[in-house]
């Protein structure tokens, strides 16, 4: 069987567990304490993906903030952020932003079959796009990573990928941030969607860490044999 990354889910949500708001702007979850954080995660990371549904709404930057993070994984003959990495069926996905334009790091979009030559035409200048078959499949994605070095990946959402990524059994590590609010609107994206948990009433996953953090709480949970406390 092919090697895959150690893969580590990271999430934040509502109390009632949203990923965001209805609304057009991005919700903040977390606190500048927890996104510190999320970056020493990121730091150590190899690749970072999110769907393209969080490209569209977020335009997120995904690079690792501090100078310092930057400057050890350079030493260490790394580019200064992890390669970033999404998946795509309709290909709109705007050539301009920012995860596209940041960073001096490889962009790595992954497109369903039938896509491929529009997705080349339209964002083979500032990424490589890979045919990630048809449909394309998370377990797919990860062998591929592992092919081109990755041996650490970062899953940060949206909910459809988180969801993929949780119910193929593909998530070694989750780690769950609770922000210290409700949403209260269901038209706004949950944690995941529906679907078959390897994880469920009859089979309890394992809590490895629970870690206040200001007014959030962080939990980690260890989802394989492979987590790494
Ligand atoms: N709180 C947090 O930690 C956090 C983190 C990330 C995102 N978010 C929020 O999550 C929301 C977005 O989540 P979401 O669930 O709507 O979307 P998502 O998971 O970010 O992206 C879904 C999109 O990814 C592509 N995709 C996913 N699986 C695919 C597959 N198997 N094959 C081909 N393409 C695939 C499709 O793109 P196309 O439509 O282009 O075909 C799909 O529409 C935003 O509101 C964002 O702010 C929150």
């Amino acid at each position: 069987m092919p090697d895959r990354p150690y893969t580590l889910l990271s999430c934040g949500m509502s109390l009632d567990g949203y990923l965001d708001s209805a609304a057009p702007r991005r919700l903040e979850l977390s606190n500048e304490a927890d996104f510190d954080r999320v970056d020493a995660v990121r730091a150590a990371c190899d690749a970072i993906m999110v769907g393209a549904a969080t490209v569209r709404s977020d335009n997120p930057r995904l690079v690792v903030r501090s100078q310092a993070r930057q400057g050890e994984r350079t030493a260490r003959g790394l580019p200064p952020s992890p390669i970033k990495v999404t998946v795509t069926e309709r290909v709109e996905l705007d050539p301009c932003a920012n995860f596209f334009t940041t960073g001096e790091t490889e962009k790595l979009v992954y497109c369903a079959s039938p896509r491929i030559v529009h997705a080349r035409s339209r964002l083979g200048s500032v990424a490589t796009v890979v045919d990630g078959g048809q449909p394309v499949e998370m377990r797919t994605i990860t062998e591929d990573l592992s092919t081109r070095g990755v041996s650490r990946l970062m899953v940060e959402g949206g909910g459809k990928v988180s969801t993929q990524f949780l119910t193929d059994n593909l998530v070694d590590e989750l780690q769950l941030v609770v922000a210290p609010f409700f949403v209260g609107d269901s038209r706004a994206p949950r944690f995941v969607r529906d679907g078959r948990f390897p994880w469920n009433p009859g089979r309890r996953a394992t809590l490895a860490e629970v870690r206040q953090i200001g007014d959030v709480v962080l939990l980690r949970y260890a989802l394989s044999t492979r987590f790494e406390s």
